[in-house]
This record gives structure tokens, sequence and C-alpha cells, in this order.
């Protein structure tokens, strides 16, 4: 039985090909579907059945048109309902594949229809446990995603607890745990950047396993300190539950050759959104298109899209640092759902100046030069734009938090008549931020280049977060 984890980063998350005697299993595929085929084929394998551990809050998943394309089954668990057609598979219902079998096993708690999927092995061994978004590395699903419920956090939490303690838990020791996600996703709050893990290594350190945990104190640790999930979850939610524009369609339209003239025309256009998806470097030496956001696909690009463009039908022409990475973009937009890409700037911004075009600029300094100046007291506005928890737990003296992902709801805060100075922790955030803060009106926004990092490695105070109860 061949069980492999297919990482993406962008996501923080993994889907899993399963293969058996020329018999494979898709579990939570991402939007494109040429990946998965051509692991089939390259096995000689066909795709039965692609199975589901939740409904997705936090990337479009891809079922649809891989059934299309495979005549697969589309398996979910109990209590889920879709536009389209699935199995619900009951809780320990056993899907023969090759000479092995895959088991569904019902774990709700994260969502109510969430599933884990148990591998038995052409030797009837169980090598592995696929969790979904019920166990993670070092963490739990939260309980707080599931979209028109009438339960509570505290009743998922409850069923969560239920789920871990009487199916997983109860696996055998040296059982191999895949997650749905790793760290950097939004779907749980302190995930580790390992991959997978064996459970008992599991319940030796992940806080939520801890043998003697009662279920009131693990509702309160699940349902404490979570964040506001970012503002895409409820749309991609949604879509996951219908039928939507298949990728192939999506991918013809938005990789549509944009000459400057006409990238141009449309980029004037108010209901369009230019987005960068360059390097950093490319972006602040060469300038950008007026007006464009900077988001660099080199990066956390589709959550920092979900998270900032408010209307998931935006119409988005897009710039690239190569033409052949044309496809790459508009996939990885779909991946969370902004199936409105036009097109792209054909030649890049070489192509636009060539033109004779105007360029925009963002400033640019080292974090030598912000200190110099910081302490110069020649800086009028300086910002810290990482996450309020990054910036409680230590930031410069002196400088105000404006979180990036707070940036739509707050930017009637800021004065576009001054000076702005953002650093984040390593100079992707805050070089989104100034091509936001630039876009509305802010002509004198610099990018910090470096970030926190660079910052606090010289002769800066810093604020250093002290526990309340050290305190006492
Ligand atoms: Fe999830």
């Amino acid at each position: 039985m061949k069980v492999e984890q297919l990482f993406t980063g962008c996501l923080a998350e993994m889907a899993y090909y399963i293969e058996s005697n020329g018999e494979a299993a898709i579990v939570d595929p991402l939007r494109e579907t040429a990946p998965y085929l051509e692991m089939a084929e390259a096995d000689g394998a066909k795709i039965k059945y692609i199975f589901l551990t939740h409904f997705h809050a936090d990337f479009v998943s891809g079922q649809v048109d891989l059934a299309k394309a495979t005549g697969a089954k589309i398996i979910f668990g109990p209590n889920a309902t879709a536009d389209y057609d699935i199995y619900n598979g009951k809780d320990g219902e056993e899907f023969p594949l090759g000479a092995g079998k895959i088991t569904l096993l019902h774990t709700p708690g994260h969502t109510m229809e969430s599933s884990s999927y148990l591998i038995t092995d052409e030797a009837g061994n169980t090598p592995c446990i696929l969790t979904g978004d019920c166990l993670f590395i070092g963490d739990v699903g939260r309980p707080d995603l599931a979209v028109k419920s009438d339960l509570t956090q505290a009743d998922l939490a409850g069923h969560l607890y239920d789920s871990l303690r009487n199916k997983i838990m109860t696996l055998p020791d040296d059982i191999i745990v895949y997650p749905n996600h790793g760290a950097g996703s939004s779907c749980g709050k302190n995930m580790s950047s390992e991959t997978f893990d064996t459970l008992i290594h599991q319940k030796e350190t992940n806080y939520a396993l801890r043998a003697d945990m009662t279920k009131e104190e693990f509702i309160k640790e699940v349902t404490t300190g979570l964040k506001t999930p970012p503002q895409y979850f409820p749309n991609n939610v949604r879509m996951n539950k219908s039928i939507n524009t298949s990728i192939d369609t999506v991918l013809s339209k938005g990789t549509t050759a944009l000459d400057p003239a006409t990238f141009k025309e449309m980029s004037e256009q108010k209901d369009v959104l230019v987005i960068d998806t360059r390097s950093k470097e490319a972006y602040t030496e060469e300038g950008t298109v007026p007006g464009a956001w900077f988001i660099g696909i080199n990066g956390s690009f589709a959550p920092w899209v979900g998270a900032l463009v408010t209307d998931i039908n935006q119409k988005i022409i897009f710039i690239t640092d190569e033409d052949t990475r044309a496809t790459e973009v508009v996939t990885r937009f779909s991946r969370v759902g902004y199936d409105n890409t036009l097109g792209y700037l054909t030649g890049g911004i070489k192509n636009w100046k060539a033109q004779g075009f105007e360029v925009d600029k963002i400033g640019s300094m080292s974090a030598v030069e912000f200190v110099k100046e910081l302490k110069a007291g020649t800086l009028e506005k300086p910002l810290d734009v990482r996450k309020d928890t990054e910036y409680i737990s230590e930031h410069v003296v002196g400088l105000e938090n404006f979180p990036l992902d707070g940036i739509n709801t707050n930017f009637a805060a800021i004065d576009t008549s001054k000076s702005y100075y953002l650093h984040c922790a390593s100079g992707y955030r805050s070089l989104i931020a100034a091509s936001i803060f630039k876009a509305n009106g802010v002509d004198n926004v610099t990018d910090v280049r470096g970030g926190f990092k660079a910052i606090k490695e010289l002769d800066v105070p810093l604020t250093a977060y002290v526990c309340p109860s050290t305190l006492l």
C-alpha cells in the first residue's frame, strides 16, 4: 500500500495519495486535478475514491472536478450535505482499495461531518491514520469554523474530546498520524511544523491528548484564545458545498496574456484589482503598475489573498516574474476561491516600462537606517504590522501595532498625508501593507527590509512580554 503525503507550503495543507494494486484514492485534494491524475497514471492506477475529511474552510478542494475526470466516488462522513453527488460513509464503514482497505471513523468536533480514515495494508496491518482536522501534530482542530451550525463552540469541543478519546487514542501507539494541516494554518492554534508523528509521541507531547485531562478542561483549553478566522473562510466553506466553475475554465480565462495597453486600461477600471506577485526584490527595485497591491507568490500567497481581498468575485489582473508562471499564479488564486482572474501583464514590468507607462515605487530602508532614524526621532510614523500576538511577545519600544490582517477595517486610522515606515517579521507582510497604503493614497510609505528579525539584532530597546503570573 502506497501512502504519499502531498504537502503544499502556501496553505500548510496535506493531501494524500493512496494506491494498492492499481486502485488509488485521493484524500482532501486541492483545487487542481492534474497532479493527482499524473500520479495515478504513473502507477497505472485508477482513482476509485475521493475522500474528504470535512468541508474545508481554508481552501477550495477539487473533488467535483476530480470526480468528473475520473468517475471516482466522492465520500464524506455522516451528516455532510452538498449540491453535488456524494456518498455519506458510516462510522466504521470499510472501502476496499486494491489488496487493502480504508476505514472511515466518524470523528466529529472540528465540524460535525469530520471523519478520519484508517489505512489497512495488504498484510492486514494499520500503519497510519489520516486525521484531517481532528488531530494535528501538537494541536487539535479549532471547533468554531462550522458555518450555520446550531452547536456552540463548547458543544463541538465536547464532541472533539469524545472523538479523540474514543476513536483516535484507542488506536495502536505506533500508528502514524497524518493530519490535514501543519504550522501556519488557521485551522488550529498551535500546530507543529512536523507533518506526521506516532500516536504515542503525540500522547506524550500534545497538550490536547494529556491522559488525565477532563472534558471540561479540554473544552476550556481549545475554546480559549481563538482568533477571528480569516474573512474568506465562510466563502470557502460555501464553495466546498457547491459546484464551482471548473478549474480548466478558471485557468484558461486567468492565463490570458494582456499587452501593456490593455493591462493599463483594465487597471484603471474601478472594479479591477492589480496584484503584483513577483519577488520582493523585483517589486521594490523595478517599481510596479500604479495602484497595484504586492502579494508575492514566494510566500503565504493564497492565505493573504483570502485575508485581504474582501470580495471573492473580485476581478483580478496580475503581474508575474515570468510569463511561464501565469498558470501557477491562477491556480494559487483559485485554491482559495478567487476564480475571477482575467489575465496577466505579458512581458512583465519591462514591457510596461518599454511603452513609457509610469511606475509606482515603495520606499525601502535597511534595518540599520531604520534604527538610526528611530533613535534620532526623524521617523514620522513608524509602525509594526505583525500580528498582535507577535507584537505582545516582543516589540520595539514606542512603536505602535497596526496588524496587516486588520488593514481593511482599520485603515481609517491612517493619515494619508503622513510618512509611514512599516516593519513586520522579515519583510513580506510589511511590503504587502506598504503597497496597500500606497494604493489607498499614502504617498510616503517606506518598507523596512529584513523586518523585526534584522531590527532586533541591532542596539534598540525592546519590550519583552512578562507573563502576569510571574508578577505575583
Ligand atoms: Fe478544517
